[in-house]
C-alpha cells in the first residue's frame, strides 16, 4: 500500500517520525497522512538534521497557509467551482483537495519534491477525491493556488511561472507581509501549522494576496 511506501520515504529523513491519517484543524472532513503529532521538536542529532536540510519532508506537515486557504475555499466556493485549478507547491495536497471538495473541475497538484506527489497521491485516495500530480506543470488554468510557497527568495520565480500558467493567481502566505507587485491583500486569516511546528506568533496570520 502507497502509504507504506510514504512511511518509508519519511523514514529517510526522519527517522523516528510516524505517519498517521489525521483530520484538519478547522477542516476536519479533510483527512491527511502527517507526521505523528508528538513527534519530537527537541534538537536532532546532527545526521538527522543535514537530512532535515538537503530533503526536508514539507509534505508531511499542513502548513498554516494550506489550512487558511481551503478553509477559505470552504466558504468561498465560487473562487474553485466549476473552474480548472492549479496548486502550485501542493505538499500535501491540502489546498488541492479542498479545491476537489469544492466542486472544482479539473484540479491538478504542481510539486518539485517527488515523495510529495506520492502523498498527495496517498492524500487524494484518503478523501476520494481525484488529483493529477506533476513536478513541472503546464497547460492553462483559470486560478492557480500557491500556499506557503514563498518562503525561499530563490521560490519567487515560481510567482511569475503561475502567472503564464493561469488568469488569476491566489497567495496565501504567513511570511509574505506585502502584497507582490501586481497582487493586492483581499483578506487574511490565523491558522497554525499542523502537527504544531511551535512557530512564532507571527508566522500564524495567513495573507491572502490576488493577482489583478
Ligand atoms: C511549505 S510547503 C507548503 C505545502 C502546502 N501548500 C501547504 O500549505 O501545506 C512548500 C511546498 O512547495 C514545494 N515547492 C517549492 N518550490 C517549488 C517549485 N518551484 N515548484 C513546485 N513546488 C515547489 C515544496 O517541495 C513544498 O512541498
Amino acid at each position: 500500500m502507497s502509504l507504506v511506501k510514504l512511511q518509508s520515504r519519511l523514514e529517510n529523513t526522519l527517522p523516528d517520525g510516524r505517519l498517521e491519517v489525521l483530520p484538519v484543524p478547522g477542516y476536519r472532513a479533510i483527512k491527511l497522512a502527517l507526521i505523528n503529532a508528538d513527534f519530537s521538536t527537541g534538537p536532532l542529532p546532527q545526521a538527522v538534521m543535514n537530512a532535515v536540510i538537503e530533503k526536508p519532508a514539507y509534505w508531511a506537515f499542513c502548513w498554516g497557509s494550506g489550512i487558511a486557504l481551503a478553509r477559505y475555499l470552504r466558504t468561498h466556493k465560487e473562487i474553485v467551482s466549476g473552474l480548472r485549478v492549479l496548486d502550485l507547491g501542493s505538499g500535501s495536497g491540502i489546498v488541492a483537495i479542498a479545491a476537489c471538495l469544492n466542486e472544482a473541475r479539473l484540479v491538478v497538484a504542481c510539486d518539485t519534491d517527488p515523495d510529495a506527489r506520492l502523498a498527495i497521491e496517498v492524500n487524494a485516495a484518503i478523501n476520494s477525491v481525484s488529483i493529477v500530480t506533476t513536478g513541472n506543470a503546464s497547460g492553462h488554468f483559470d486560478i492557480a493556488l500557491l500556499a506557503d510557497v514563498l518562503y525561499d527568495p530563490c521560490n519567487q520565480e515560481i510567482l511569475e511561472k503561475s502567472r503564464t500558467l493561469a488568469d488569476t493567481v491566489l497567495v496565501a502566505d504567513s511570511r509574505v507581509k506585502q502584497a507582490p507587485q501586481g497582487f493586492r491583500q483581499f483578506d487574511s486569516m490565523s491558522a497554525p501549522t499542523f502537527p504544531n511546528l511551535g512557530e512564532f506568533d507571527e508566522f500564524r496570520t495567513v495573507r491572502f494576496f490576488r493577482s489583478h
